[in-house]
């Protein structure tokens, strides 16, 4: 059966704070807007269902001001739902992170939780080692203190389809809420779900006059965090592996200076980038109308609801359908189920319509998988194949395209000797997919493009913002430091290593430092080589380390020589170490973190489980860090 598409339902009317009805609440930790995505489509498909209760889709964060005002607002909760997204290494989101801190220092309890009956979504990916470890914990620690599970805790595999997950775990909680929400009077039938496509309201202006473009990107803001990005200019671009390398690894510094921005060692910078030209070209005869068409969209209600009723990002400003798709539209992503019955909904060719439905309907769920996920085919690819849905541009921007995300990169300096730049240091993403594509990720073809200010006065910029992480240096300069980094995994450590400089020229004296760094070639892919050597002849490093994976016949990674220096990794552990791990967390921080395992159970001539305790102390005391991805 396929879901039937309904353009414009009817408006849910506001409803009123205290008349008896019941109340549900939605929570979301949502770092993309996934999560959050999720929790106002369970309400939007519940205010249809169960007319009498009133829901409330809630930010963690907005919640409550500090840890008091949680518990005392979630005892006036009986009903609640949570939807709460992981991320790198077992980590909350950043708008969860306040609540989740409280939660999981078990200060959540008392006897107002046998009152609260819940249900707790969970988005994360398999391929990562801390599968939904934030879901996991909330739903587990509520049940232990008495709280009511009505469902089971669902786990949301973004490696493979999660709207599919998100959709079974709503099958069980429909019949929860059924006996909850349903008065005995109530005779009315559950109406069944209906896809809702909604839009934004487009207005179209006139060429103005004085053609103006809001580059300002709220430069000037008193905070600047996702919303409130700040306007950077390239200042320095530097290609990183030599040229006979058939990969490609940038240096981009962003000037700062007058800005406002301002970072710590260990921070993680996010970029909003462009859309390459020519990616923007491709969507531009695909929506069908000439790249100068001006316009603004609109959400029309305070609480941003669209024409169909679900809450959208707030609307960009006014600009040029060029700009909207160079800077906003998430294009080279797979499309969602709902954007394939979005562009269904406007598909003039009926086969086209109909197919377009198959593949997002139950009955189309392998096939969806196969043609859409693993083939790894962009909106832009789908769209080509279905030339006869064309969405006017509210829908487009609201239902089919998502927005264009910051892309997070570990700052490779540190403010000691860089105040006024933030460096980055990012691998082009460049491969072929298995539909035949050449997918170039869109953050790094923008850096590895990007025009400095050494080479135009008109250099290339992009509003930036700075992520506070918990990556740093331990407070006291003399406890000795562990590093392993791969690849671009480096990143943080030549901030770390730079800071160290700085401590050491002022006089400050250093516990001894290690570095293991791993990449294919001395002769190709050894970023950043003098750097790392003038870090030893200066005494900020004590020993640099580095395996070659692709010079001798076999190979050699980080994890080898950790292996090799297994003696002196125990002695500086035994000594107080912090040990540090950044790059990729589905291959080489799982391969590390054995390694970890087996040198403390070795040196240590521990048992397996005491190893792992003494592991997992090492983590609960914030001495093994991880800044993986
Ligand atoms: P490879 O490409 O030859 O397999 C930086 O990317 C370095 O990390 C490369 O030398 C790469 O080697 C290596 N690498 C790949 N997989 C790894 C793993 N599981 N553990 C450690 N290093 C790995």
């Amino acid at each position: 059966l396929e879901p039937p598409v309904i353009v414009v339902p009817k408006r849910v009317k506001e409803e009123e704070v205290d008349d008896g009805k019941k109340k549900v609440t939605v929570f979301f930790g949502t770092q993309t807007g996934t999560a959050e995505g999720f929790a106002k489509a369970l309400v939007e498909e519940a205010k249809v269902r169960y007319e009498k209760a009133v829901f409330k889709v809630v930010d963690l964060d907005d919640y409550a001001a500090d840890d008091d005002e949680y518990e005392e607002k979630l005892k006036k909760e009986s009903l609640a739902f949570f939807f709460l997204a992981t991320y790198g290494d077992g980590e909350p989101t950043d708008n969860a992170a306040r609540f989740y801190k409280w939660f999981a220092e078990g200060d959540a309890k008392g006897e107002w939780l046998n009152k609260l009956q819940y249900g707790v979504f969970g988005l994360g990916n398999r391929q990562y080692e801390h599968f939904n470890k934030i879901a996991k914990v909330v739903d587990d620690g509520l049940a232990d203190q008495g709280a009511k599970r009505l469902v089971p805790v669902g786990l949301g595999d973004d490696d493979q389809c999660i709207e599919d997950d998100f959709t079974a775990w709503k099958e069980l909680v429909w019949p929860e809420l059924d006996q909850l929400l349903r008065d005995e009077d109530d005779t009315t039938v559950a109406t069944p779900y209906t896809a809702v496509v909604s839009e934004y309201r487009v207005v179209f202006h006139e060429k103005p006059d004085m053609f103006y473009e809001d580059n300002s990107q709220t430069n000037g803001h008193a905070v600047h965090d996702a919303q409130h990005p700040c306007r950077s200019n390239v200042a320095v671009k530097k290609e990183l592996h030599s040229p006979e390398s058939d990969r490609s690894c940038t240096h981009l510094e962003f000037d700062i200076s007058n800005t406002g921005l301002s970072y710590e060692t260990g921070d993680h910078v996010g970029v909003y980038c462009e859309n390459l030209s020519e990616v923007v070209d491709a969507a531009e005869s695909l929506v069908g109308l000439p790249p100068h068409t001006y316009f603004s969209i609109h959400t029309d209600k305070e609480d941003g609801t669209s024409l169909g009723g679900a809450t959208l990002p707030p609307p960009f400003p006014p600009c040029t359908l060029r700009k909207a798709l160079t800077c906003y539209a998430d294009v080279l992503s797979s499309p969602k189920k709902s954007a394939l019955l979005a562009l269904a909904a406007h598909a003039t060719d009926p086969s086209e319509a109909d197919r377009l439905k198959f593949l997002a309907s139950p009955a189309g769920k392998d096939e969806y998988a196969q043609w859409i996920v693993a083939s790894q085919r962009s909106l832009l690819e789908v769209m080509e194949a279905f030339p006869s849905a064309k969405p006017p541009l509210g829908v487009f921007f609201a239902s089919v395209a998502p927005r264009l995300q910051p892309r997070y990169y570990s700052i490779s300096s540190s403010p000691k000797m860089a105040p006024n730049r933030i460096h980055v240091t990012c691998a082009l993403v460049y491969e072929k997919t298995p539909a035949g594509r050449v997918h170039k990720g869109v953050c790094s073809t923008w850096m590895k493009n990007a025009v400095p200010m050494t080479e135009s006065q008109d250099c290339s910029w992009a509003p930036i913002y700075v992520r506070t992480s918990n990556f740093r240096l331990p407070s006291d300069p003399k406890v000795p430091v562990i590093m392993i980094g791969p690849g671009t995994g480096l990143a943080p450590f030549r901030g770390f290593l730079q800071e160290r400089l700085a401590l050491k020229e002022a006089g400050t004296e250093l516990g001894s430092s290690i570095l293991f760094f791993g990449c294919r070639n001395r002769k190709v892919d050894f970023i950043y080589e003098n750097e790392l050597n003038s870090f030893v002849e200066t005494g900020a490093l004590s020993e640099l380390i580095v395996a070659f994976s692709r010079e001798g016949p076999t190979k050699e990674y980080v994890q080898h020589k950790m292996s090799e220096k297994a003696l002196d990794i125990w002695n500086l552990l035994s000594e107080g170490a912090y040990l540090y791990v950044c790059g990729d967390a589905k291959g080489m921080a799982k391969d590390v973190h054995r390694t970890l395992h087996t040198i403390v159970q070795e040196q240590g001539s521990l048992d397996s489980s005491k190893a792992e305790l003494y592991v997992k102390n090492l983590q609960m005391s914030g001495r093994y860090l991880r800044d993986v991805w």
